[in-house]
Parts: C-alpha cells; sequence; structure tokens
C-alpha cells in the first residue's frame, strides 16, 4: 500500500500566520504539523509517499525530508497548482499509486488514541484482503464544518454529505482514507461540488453506492483534530503538551516510529538525537536509542 500526504491549500484562514509559510509546517506542540499525519501513515507500516503541496512550497518539504531515507521511506513529491480539492489528489497521485491501494491523509490532521496502531494495520490488512474504502468517524459538536456521515439503526453508513447545512448526524468523517486502486477513475470521474471543488466526500460516496463503503466510528478513547484554524492549532497543541508531559512519551516522533518498525538501527537513531542537540526532542530520541529491549 502507498502512502499520500495532501499538505498544500493557501490556509487563508490562518493568516497572517501563513502568508509566507505553509500551514503543515506551523508547530503543533513542539514539531512541525506534517510530523503527525507522516508519523500516521508510518503507524500504518508505509513507507512509499507522496507529498503533495503548492508551487510556492513543495521545496520546503523537500529540504525537509528529501527522499526519505533517513527515516528507512521512500519520498516522492508532486505539485498541485492550485487547490482544487481533495479529491485532487488521487488524480495528481495516479501514475505513483499504478494499481496499488492508497492511504490518502490531510496535513492539517492529528489523530492520538490507544490502539491506534493496532487499528491503521487491521485497516491495511482489511483492504488486501477486501478492498473498497476505509474511512473513519469522529463525533463533533460542529458538524457544518465537515464532511458528515449518517449511519441507520444497524450501524451500517446510509448517506455522506459534506458541510450540511442541515446535518443528519455528528459524525465527522475523518481526514484519513483508505482506497482500493479503484479510487483513481472515480476521482476522475467526479464533478466539482457547488463551492468548486473536488470533493473527497463524492468518492466516498461513490464507494457508499458501490457498497464498497466501511465507515468505522472512532470511539472515547481517540482524539481528533482537524488544525484549520488558529483555536483547533493552540487545542491541537495544548493536548499534544498534555499528553506528552503526563505521559513522556511523545506524539509523532517520526524517528522513534521509523526505529520500533524496524526501518532504521539503533545508531542511526542515536546520532538523529545527537543531531539534534539539547532539545527536548532531540534528548527523547537519544533515551529511545539508548532505552534496552
Ligand atoms: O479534516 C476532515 C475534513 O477535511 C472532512 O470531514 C471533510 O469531508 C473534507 O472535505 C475536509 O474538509 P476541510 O474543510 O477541513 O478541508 P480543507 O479545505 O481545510 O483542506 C484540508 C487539508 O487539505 C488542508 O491541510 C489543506 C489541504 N488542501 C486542501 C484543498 C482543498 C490541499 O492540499 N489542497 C486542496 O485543494
Amino acid at each position: 500500500m502507498k502512502g499520500i500526504i495532501l499538505a498544500g491549500g493557501s490556509a487563508t484562514r490562518l493568516y497572517p500566520a501563513t502568508i509566507c509559510l505553509n500551514k503543515h509546517l506551523l508547530p503543533i506542540y513542539n514539531k512541525p504539523m506534517i510530523y503527525y499525519p507522516l508519523s500516521i501513515l508510518m503507524l500504518a507500516g508505509i513507507r512509499d509517499i507522496l507529498l503533495i503541496s503548492s508551487p510556492r512550497d513543495i521545496g520546503s518539504f523537500k529540504n525537509i525530508f528529501g527522499a526519505g531515507e533517513r527515516w528507512g521511506l521512500k519520498f516522492s513529491y508532486a505539485v498541485q497548482e492550485n487547490p482544487n480539492g481533495l479529491a485532487e489528489a488521487l488524480i495528481i497521485g495516479a501514475d505513483f499509486m499504478k494499481n496499488d491501494s492508497v492511504c490518502l491523509i490531510l496535513g492539517d490532521n492529528v489523530f492520538f488514541g490507544h490502539g491506534l496502531p493496532a487499528l491503521l494495520r487491521k485497516t491495511v490488512r482489511a483492504m488486501k484482503e477486501k478492498g473498497g474504502a476505509y474511512v473513519f468517524a469522529s463525533n463533533v459538536q460542529d458538524p457544518e464544518r465537515y464532511g458528515i456521515v449518517e449511519f441507520d439503526p444497524k450501524g451500517s453508513a446510509v448517506s455522506i454529505k459534506e458541510k450540511p447545512k442541515k446535518p443528519k448526524s455528528n459524525w465527522a468523517v475523518t481526514g484519513l482514507y483508505f482506497f482500493d486502486s479503484r479510487c483513481r477513475d472515480i476521482a476522475r470521474a467526479i464533478k466539482p461540488s457547488g463551492r468548486g471543488e473536488l470533493e473527497i466526500t463524492s468518492v466516498n460516496e461513490e464507494y457508499l453506492k458501490r457498497g464498497a463503503l466501511h465507515v468505522n466510528p472512532i470511539g472515547r478513547g481517540f482524539a481528533w483534530f482537524d488544525a484549520g484554524t488558529h483555536d483547533s492549532f493552540l487545542e491541537a497543541s495544548k493536548f499534544i503538551a498534555t499528553i506528552e508531559t503526563r505521559t513522556g512519551f511523545m506524539v509523532g516522533c517520526i524517528e522513534e516510529i521509523a526505529f520500533a518498525n524496524g526501518w532504521i538501527t539503533r545508531e542511526t537513531l542515536l546520532a538523529m538525537g545527537e543531531a539534534l542537540g539539547k532539545t527536548d526532542y532531540g534528548q527523547y530520541i537519544i533515551r529511545a536509542a539508548q532505552n534496552e529491549e
């Protein structure tokens, strides 16, 4: 399975913070926002990753991640000329995906929860066995802001609508999508919505129509943030700070995950920590490298 991170857009809602800086490079607490969705792909066991961003910002991501080999990853890059909608990622990424399935994650989505790595790996297995589309739904208080899924009494999804004026539920579809290889043709066939975007919700609707959309509600044990406003940025930062301080474990530490996955050696991990010097992040990596199993 391949991975795509969508990290483009103009983030005008965050001006002036994003006038000349890509939103996904701003920090959520102590690390760039992009580390969090990247860590989700890594926890799912995905190493072959396409990063899509705007013409202005793609170079910044290349500077950070290069070819990805430092983390045992393989990074490719593509440009989205204009923010034409999330589903365009599947069209831009079509050659990269070839006939493989894909996990698409939005660059501004932060997930945390007990059992998340197991859930991700279970979803990858289900996708390999059955195909289709797998998405996750989280309970929200402001359903007008999201793609909203309606369930029947048995818990099966019956409809999915983007930013509904009259939401049929409070279950928002999160920005983490697993699709089989049909998604490329589905994305190519959809039409722009009323707001002029190729909506990922239209792709999900098509899978639903084909009886191939699996919606997994993530419950109380999970926290999900879509950090698109100043308040949600602050909220996510405060959450990560609290979790990290209380547990002593970092969320979204890509070096630690690469090591845990067996993609880099202990020596490499140690060198990466030392290169980051006396920062808390660097010291944390050094401790992880020195921890004997
Ligand atoms: O976060 C979950 C929600 O994400 C879903 O519930 C919605 O169904 C989905 O449409 C999306 O809604 P948003 O309004 O949050 O999407 P937004 O326009 O904020 O874009 C999400 C991320 O994708 C953001 O990091 C910017 C990036 N982006 C967005 C567009 C439209 C791109 O890179 N290119 C684009 O064309």
